[in-house]
C-alpha cells in the first residue's frame, strides 16, 4: 500500500522547480515585466490575461480566475491526479516520491539498518569490481582506483532482484530493505513469489555516509545516457538529505587541517575535487543549501565557499543559498560564491585547468555581499533616485535576516555606498519605515493593473478584516515575515479573531522558512480546509508593492489586533472589578494593560485606500 507523499518532499519539489519553465514548456509565454503573459491556456481570449510569477512560483488568469502552483498547473493542464502531477514534477528534478507510513508495521531498530546499508555497499564495490563496463564508465569519468575506494563508490546491475535475493533472505530482511528504499513494494500482482524489486539497477552507485562514516543511503548514476540520471534513496528513518553532505565524512578524513568548505552540487565533482587534491568539497544531495546545512558547517569551519553553474539554474540555486545563509552571517564568517564559467562544473573545470587554478577562483569568490549587492543592482537602476530608493527596499528583508552586530551593520554599510547615501542615514530610515520615506513611486506593474481595474480594485481594497488584510500581504510576500517583531506576533496569542490562528501559523511557518515561495506556502495548506481560500487571497492581486511595504502593512494590523484585543480585556477586568471583584493576578494584569505603551505611531497611521 503506497503511503502520503510527506510535505517536506512536497515543499522541496516546488523549491526546485520553476513553474515559468514548466509552463513554458506547454504554453507559449512571453516575458513583461517581472512576470510572464499568454493567451490562457483555460480558456478562450484573444488578448493575454494569463500571468505567471516567477517570484511566488504562481500562476493567475485574469480572465477566467484560474490559479494555482506548478502542481496545480499540472494537474488542471495535463489533467492529472494530485500524486500523478507529484511524480511528473519527481521525474523531472529527477527524485524519487517518498511514501511515510506505507504500513504500521514497527520499525526495525536503526543498528541494524546501518548495519544492512553497510553489507550492501560492500556488495556494490564488489560488483564494480567485476564489471568492465562499469569499471570502464569509471574510467572514463576520470575516477581513479584511490577515488573509487575512498568514496567506495560501486555498482548495481541490471537486476530487477540482485539486491532482493542476496540480502531479503526472509520477510524481516526483505522489510528493511524496504525501509531503506533498497527494494520497492509491487503495486500489483507478486511476480515469481517475489513482492519486491530492486530499486537501483544499472547505476553507478554513491554511498551517503553520515559524518560517523555509516552508509544512511545511496545516489545511483546511469551508466551513460538515461532518465533520471541521478536516482536517489528516498528519505528514510536513517536520511534526510536536507540535512546531510555528500563528502563530508572523506573530508573529515582527511588529514589535512580544515579551514574552509566548498559546497559543491554532484557526487562526481565532490569525488574529483577530492581526487585533484581539493579536499574539502562536499555536496548538497539534489536539494538546495538549507540552514542546516550551514548550521553544520560553521560548526567545522568558519569559511564556506558555493560553487554554482554560471547557467540560469545555477544562478537561481545560488540566490536561494545567499537567502537560507544569511541568518548564518556574522563576523568571523566568511561566506563566499564562485559562479563557473557557463558550460563547466566542477569535475570539468579542474580536469580541465588543475587544482591550483580552481583553487585560484576559489581565492577570488565573490563575498555575500558583493554578490547581494551586484544581483540587487541588476534589478534596480542605480542610475536614477526611483532605482536606487528600489533598491533599498529591496535589500532590506535581507539585512533584516541578518543578526543584529557588526557584519549587520558592515552590509548596511555597503548597501547605503551603493546607493551613495550615509550608512546612518539609510538605517534611519529602514527604522522609520514610513512609506513616503523610501516607496518607490513606480508601482510594479502589476499593482497598476489593480489600480486600473475598478473590479479588481474592490477585490483588495473591499471590506476585509485586519486578519484577512495581513494574511494576503503575507502570501504576496513571504519574506516579510522575516521583518516582524517578534512581540508583535507574541501579541496575537490574546487575539480572538476568526482566522487569527490561520495567521499564526502562517507567520510561525515563514519564521521557521523565511525563505518560502507563495507556491511553498499555498502547497502546504493544499489538503487544509483553508486551502482553497489562502489560493484565492494570493491570486487577488494586493496593492501592496513590496517586503517592506507588506511587513509594514502586517505589522500594523497585528498592532491593531492586540490593542482591540487589550481594549477588550479591560473591559472585561473593569466589569469583573464592579461585580465579583478581581483576583491578585487579575488586578496585575489589569494594571498592566492600563500602563502598557499605546501601539507605535507608525505602526497605526496607515492610509487605506
Ligand atoms: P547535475 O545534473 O549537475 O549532474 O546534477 P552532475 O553532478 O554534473 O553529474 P554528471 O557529471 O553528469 O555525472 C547535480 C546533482 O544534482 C542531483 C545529484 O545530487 C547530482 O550530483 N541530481 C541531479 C539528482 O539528484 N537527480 C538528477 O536526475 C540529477
Ligand atoms: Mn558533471
Amino acid at each position: 500500500m503506497a503511503g502520503r507523499i510527506p510535505q517536506h518532499f512536497i515543499d522541496d519539489l516546488i523549491g526546485r522547480t520553476d513553474i515559468v519553465e514548466l509552463i513554458g514548456s506547454r504554453v507559449p509565454l512571453k516575458k513583461a515585466g517581472r512576470e510572464y503573459k499568454a493567451c490562457c491556456p483555460f480558456h478562450d481570449e484573444k488578448s493575454p490575461s494569463f500571468w505567471v510569477s516567477p517570484d511566488k512560483q504562481f500562476y493567475h488568469c485574469f480572465g477566467c480566475g484560474a490559479h494555482g502552483t506548478a502542481l496545480g498547473f499540472l494537474m488542471n493542464y495535463d489533467r492529472l491526479a494530485f500524486p500523478e502531477a507529484v511524480e511528473e514534477l519527481a521525474t523531472r528534478a529527477g527524485v524519487e516520491v517518498p511514501r511515510e507510513g506505507g504500513d504500521d508495521r514497527p520499525h526495525d531498530s536503526t543498528d541494524a539498518l546501518y548495519e544492512l546499508n553497510a553489507r550492501v555497499a560492500k556488495h556494490f564495490a564488489t560488483t564494480l569490481a567485476g564489471d568492465a563496463r562499469a569499471r570502464a564508465y569509471v574510467g572514463k569519468r576520470g575516477l581513479d582506483a584511490e577515488s573509487v575506494a575512498r568514496f567506495q563508490i560501486g555498482f548495481a546491475t541490471n537486476s530487477w532482484n540482485e539486491v532482493l535475493r542476496k540480502f531479503g533472505r526472509d520477510a524481516a530482511a526483505t522489510r528493511q530493505l524496504a525501509e531503506l528504499g533498497l527494494v520497492i513494494e509491487r503495486e500489483g500482482e507478486a511476480r515469481d513469489g517475489e513482492r519486491h524489486y530492486d530499486r537501483f539497477r544499472d547505476r553507478l552507485m554513491f554511498p551517503i555516509r553520515d559524518a560517523r562514516g555509516r552508509t544512511i543511503a545511496f545516489g545511483g548514476r546511469v551508466i551513460g545516457e538515461g532518465e533520471p540520471k541521478y536516482l536517489n534513496s528516498p528519505e528514510t528513518p536513517l536520511f534526510h538529505k536536507g540535512r546531510e553532505l555528500y563528502g563530508l565524512y572523506e573530508v573529515r578524513q582527511s588529514r589535512a587541517r580544515l579551514t574552509r568548505l566548498l559546497v559543491v552540487e554532484g557526487y562526481i565533482d565532490v569525488v574529483r575535487l577530492h581526487q585533484a587534491g581539493i579536499r574539502y568539497a562536499v555536496a548538497t544531495l539534489g536539494t538546495a543549501t538549507t540552514p542546516e546545512h550551514l548550521k553544520r558547517i560553521f560548526r567545522l569551519v568558519s569559511e564556506v565557499v558555493f560553487a554554482f553553474d554560471g547557467d540560469r539554474a545555477g544562478r537561481a540555486a545560488a540566490w536561494r543559498a545567499l537567502a537560507n545563509a544569511l541568518p548564518e552571517v556574522r563576523e568571523g564568517r566568511e561566506i563566499r560564491f564562485l559562479f563557473l564559467p557557463e558550460g563547466h562544473d566542477p569535475d570539468t573545470l579542474v580536469a580541465e585547468e588543475g587544482a591550483q587554478a580552481f583553487e585560484r577562483r576559489l581565492d577570488d569568490a565573490l563575498p555575500l555581499s558583493e554578490y547581494l549587492v551586484r544581483e540587487l543592482a541588476a534589478q534596480a537602476d542605480l542610475g536614477h533616485a526611483d532605482g536606487r530608493a528600489h533598491f533599498a527596499e529591496l535589500a532590506r528583508p535581507l539585512v533584516a535576516r541578518v543578526a543584529a552586530g557588526v557584519y549587520r551593520e558592515l552590509l548596511i554599510a555597503r548597501i547605503a555606498e551603493s546607493i551613495r547615501l550615509p550608512a546612518d542615514r539609510l538605517a534611519a530610515l529602514w527604522q522609520q519605515g514610513g512609506r513616503a520615506a523610501s516607496a518607490p513611486t513606480q508601482a510594479p506593474a502589476s499593482a497598476s493593473r489593480v489600480a486600473r481595474s475598478p473590479r479588481l480594485r474592490q477585490g483588495v481594497a473591499g471590506r476585509r478584516g485586519l486578519v484577512g488584510q495581513a494574511v494576503q500581504a503575507l502570501l504576496h510576500h513571504p519574506s516579510a515575515a522575516a521583518q516582524l517583531d517578534a512581540a508583535l506576533i507574541e501579541a496575537l496569542a490574546r487575539v480572538e479573531e476568526p482566522g487569527v490562528s490561520i495567521l499564526r501559523e502562517l507567520l510561525d511557518d515563514l519564521r521557521r522558512d523565511p525563505a518560502a515561495t507563495t507556491a511553498q506556502i499555498l502547497e502546504r495548506w493544499r489538503d487544509r480546509a483553508e486551502g482553497p481560500r489562502l489560493a484565492h487571497l494570493a491570486m487577488e492581486e494586493s496593492l501592496v508593492p513590496g517586503p517592506k511595504a507588506a511587513a509594514e502593512e502586517i505589522a500594523t494590523a497585528l498592532a491593531r489586533l492586540a490593542a482591540t484585543a487589550a481594549k477588550r480585556r479591560v473591559e472585561a477586568l473593569l466589569a469583573k472589578s464592579q461585580g465579583p471583584g478581581l483576583s491578585t493576578e487579575e488586578k496585575i494584569e489589569l494594571q498592566a494593560l492600563m500602563t502598557a505603551p499605546a501601539p507605535p505611531a507608525g505602526a497605526i497611521r496607515h492610509p487605506r485606500p
